[in-house]
């Protein structure tokens, strides 16, 4: 039974499921859940402890749990925006280094990190109007009755692209090799490992948003948002 009314959108890294799901959800009167943030936020934490390479994979994760808890790892709503917070003030721009997208696939790997991750989704889905989720396993693993289902693809080129930009960096052959490299390497991990892999759910809706507009793709989401009778 859809009884969540919760849009779920999955696909691959820098598919661009965090700022559509941002937009998506502001146009409906919603709130986004960034679920990747909650994994980047854990491996920042994990990389604070001192821990590099192997040592991301066979890392003690109640202890880690433990650590994210008296840090205060959480997504928090800060005037209609939903951010990861740590250490009681925005963490985006300790979660978005290169040494934790590199590290990540490892840390969210580990079963009982995913449990801790999708009890706070849940929780702060349960406590609002309506959620709008993003990640790799919404659809499937945490809110399989979400009311929508979307799976957000991109062309290798389109999402290095989009990368570089986002950091600021000149699109030139070989930073785009670069990057689409580094998305292919992230994107096998998070398709390969054994708990909740990166798939479409047998009930999602395929979005391609190599060729549409930023607009379009995000209107694309809400009509049929809409259509569910959810949000405004
Ligand atoms: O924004 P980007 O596409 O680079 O990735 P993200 O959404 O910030 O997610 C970072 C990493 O967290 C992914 O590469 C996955 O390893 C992990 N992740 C996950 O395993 N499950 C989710 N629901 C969301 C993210």
């Amino acid at each position: 039974m859809r009884s969540q009314r919760v849009i779920a959108i999955d696909g691959p890294s820098a598919s661009g499921k965090s700022s559509t799901a941002d937009a998506v959800a502001r146009a409906l009167g919603l709130i986004h859940l960034d679920s990747g943030a909650l994994y980047r936020g854990l491996t920042r934490i994990a990389l604070d402890f001192g821990e590099t390479g192997a040592g991301l994979s066979t890392l003690d994760p109640r202890r880690l749990i433990a650590e994210a808890e008296r840090r205060g790892l959480l997504l928090r709503d800060d005037q209609g925006s939903v951010h990861a917070w740590l250490d009681g003030r925005p963490a985006e721009d300790r979660i978005r280094t290169a040494e934790v997208t590199s590290g990540v696939s490892a840390v969210s790997a580990i079963p009982a990190l995913r449990d801790w991750v999708n009890a706070q989704l849940r929780a702060t889905a349960a406590a609002g109007a309506g959620a709008v989720v993003d990640g790799r396993d919404i659809g499937t693993v945490v809110f399989p009755d979400a009311a929508l289902k979307v799976f957000l693809v991109a062309s290798p080129a389109a999402r290095a692209r989009r990368r570089l930009g986002q950091r600021g960096e000149a699109i030139d052959p070989a930073r785009l090799a670069d990057e689409t490299a580094r998305l292919a390497a992230r994107d096998d991990a998070d398709s390969q490992r054994a708990v909740a892999p990166l798939t479409m759910a047998a009930d999602a809706l395929p979005l391609d948003g190599t060729d549409l507009t930023f607009q379009e793709q995000v209107a694309w989401i809400v009509k049929r948002g809409r259509s569910l009778g959810l949000g405004r």
